[in-house]
């Protein structure tokens, strides 16, 4: 009983689940996240232990609505509200001072914390039935390719969970956008699909990347396969994912727009693990500012 389809039977059981301090891997629209309560420190703790996750991360919180998002966060500007506006419910993280409630072990010893309201809605009905903000980060053991499916799940991540609510394959595919509002100008801490130039129109501002050592787990090694992985501009018959040339044995072929390759990422690094070849290759997609979130995933593969 522990990995169920999404149905108002598995929500229910997943809301009482978090509410009672248990861990739950959910479906967003972005990656598989392994979900518990924000505010529940022990809960929290579980989270880091499963993943191996040191201590200094900090988590995300979801929302199910505005009304949740000052248990989160105790400061809420102009800024903040209009991206909610336009990109709500959806992937983008905000980052902004914690409440004084949300515990330390949650923001990773921060005085800021990350909340979002996502749109899958499976997870909306697990928080609204939960009542409380749902810390959740992507469910893969410690710098390791985030899941896409439950298929991707690691057999640590299951037994430490309990309960797996499959909600098919995520829509997005790649992590939120995560954009840093605690300060006088907002700065990108991780790109996304919701990308800098649509955020730029709703700010009315140029957006400059943050100081990327501030959103720790957006450093270099992260979204790992366990082979060794290279980024190449000619493949060649070498083994990995080709972008603009048909498959050869040993080859996958990746989709020429940039949130459908995003969206087949991390299940080609899945796939491509799979076969347990000691080394891959990744050919070089274009540059361009929609391929900004794909090439900056590329990149920390390969790190
Ligand atoms: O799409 C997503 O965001 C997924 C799904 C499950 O919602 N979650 C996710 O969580 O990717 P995680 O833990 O793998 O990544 C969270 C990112 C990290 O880069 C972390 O450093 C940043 O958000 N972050 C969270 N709180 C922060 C804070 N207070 N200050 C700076 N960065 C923060
Ligand atoms: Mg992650």
């Amino acid at each position: 009983v522990k990995l169920l389809r999404a149905s108002n039977e598995s929500v229910k059981l997943a809301a009482e689940i978090i509410r009672s301090g248990g861990l739950v891997v959910v479906p967003t629209e972005t990656v598989y996240g392994l979900a518990a309560n924000a505010l529940d420190k022990l809960a929290v703790a579980k989270i880091f232990s499963a993943k191996g996750r040191p201590a200094e991360h900090p988590l995300i919180s979801h929302v199910f609505g505005l009304s949740q998002v000052p248990s989160v966060v105790g400061r809420w500007p102009e800024t903040a509200q209009s991206l909610a506006e336009a990109f709500w419910p959806g992937p983008l993280s905000l980052v902004l001072p914690k409440a004084e409630q949300m515990p330390m072990v949650t923001t990773g010893g921060r005085a800021t914390a990350a909340v979002r309201m996502p749109s899958q809605e499976i997870l909306r009905n697990i928080i609204e039935a939960a009542g409380v903000p749902i810390a959740a980060p992507s469910a893969n053991p410690f710098t390791g390719i985030s899941p896409t499916r439950v298929e991707h799940l690691d057999q640590a991540i299951i037994e430490a969970a309990d309960l797996v609510i499959d909600g098919g394959q995520c829509r997005i595919g790649i992590e939120s956008t995560v954009v840093d509002l605690s300060e006088g100008e907002p700065r990108l801490l991780r790109p996304g699909s919701i990308t800098a130039a649509q955020l730029e129109e709703i700010l009315g501002r140029k957006l400059n990347w943050g100081d990327r050592t501030r959103a720790p787990g957006s450093f270099a090694k992260h979204y790992s396969p366990k082979a060794t992985v290279r980024l190449i501009e000619q493949m060649g018959d070498r083994p990995g994912l080709v972008y603009s040339k048909p498959a050869l044995a040993n080859q996958l072929s990746m989709p020429q727009n940039a949130s459908e390759y995003a969206f087949a990422l991390y299940g080609a690094l899945h796939q491509m693990d799979n076969l347990g070849l000691s080394d891959f290759w990744i050919e070089k997609p274009p540059s361009g500012p929609e391929w900004d979130a794909v090439l900056d995933r590329l990149l920390r593969a390969a790190s």
